[in-house]
């Protein structure tokens, strides 16, 4: 079974609250998807692969170590995902960007895809998948088996909030994926919203609503 990472920083508690708040505008609430991702991406490459290098510094020789493994691909789920990918390719800026675009059609509670580009590499590369809510689990595990279908050996998926629904889809759908979620919330309501959740968040970041 994947790992559940629930992020317990406190500068990730405190802009989740404000995240949450209605009366938060757009503006601000794009600047803290923004700063979560950049914290999240911290958490989320702590097991990255180091090797050891030599340098010279202006004193001396030093045997110190680099990132190495495969190469990443930080693969955002269209509308809300985008939001966080500024701030995680801040901390890994070699990090190639695929795109998936699902909406869940609001009858059925389904994802429907309409955009899928990948860097053409894509099979060589470990996939980070950000999309702020995990929620039935729908748009994210059909996001992973698409990838899954290209060959991608290994995901993790970056949410900014988790349902308990939602990840235990996610699990039931791909026991190999790891979710790293900055808060778990209660349940879903009767729209597959989350509670308290922080509403729609493609909506209040791109102020469509
Ligand atoms: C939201 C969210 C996820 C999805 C989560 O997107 O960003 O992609 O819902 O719900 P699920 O876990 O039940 O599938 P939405 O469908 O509202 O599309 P949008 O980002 O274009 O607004
Ligand atoms: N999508 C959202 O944006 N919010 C939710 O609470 C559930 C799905």
């Amino acid at each position: 079974m994947g790992k559940l990472v629930e992020i317990k920083h406190p500068l990730v508690k405190h802009k989740i609250s404000l995240l949450r708040d209605k009366k938060t505008n757009t503006r601000d609430f794009r600047d803290l998807v923004k700063e979560l991702s950049m914290l999240m991406a911290y958490e989320v490459t702590k097991d990255l692969p180091l090797k050891e290098v030599e340098i010279e510094t202006p004193v001396a020789m030093a045997k110190t170590q680099v990132i190495s493994g495969k190469s990443l691909a930080l693969v955002p789920i269209l509308r809300a995902g985008l939001g966080m990918v500024d701030g995680m390719l801040s901390l890994m800026p070699s990090a190639k960007v695929g795109h998936i675009g699902v909406y869940r059609d609001p009858e059925t509670l389904k994802p429907v895809k309409y955009y899928y580009k990948m860097p053409d590499d894509i099979a060589e590369r470990d996939v980070i998948v950000v999309d702020p809510m995990l929620a039935t689990g729908g748009s994210a595990s059909a996001c992973i088996t698409l990838l899954k279908e290209q060959n991608v050996q290994n995901v993790k998926f970056v949410c900014l909030i988790a349902a308990p629904e939602g990840i235990a889809e996610l699990n039931r759908c791909h026991p190999d994926v790891d979710i790293f979620a900055g808060a778990v919330d209660e349940k879903l309501n009767d729209h597959a919203y989350i509670v308290p959740g922080l509403g729609d968040a493609g909506d209040r970041l791109f102020g469509t609503k």
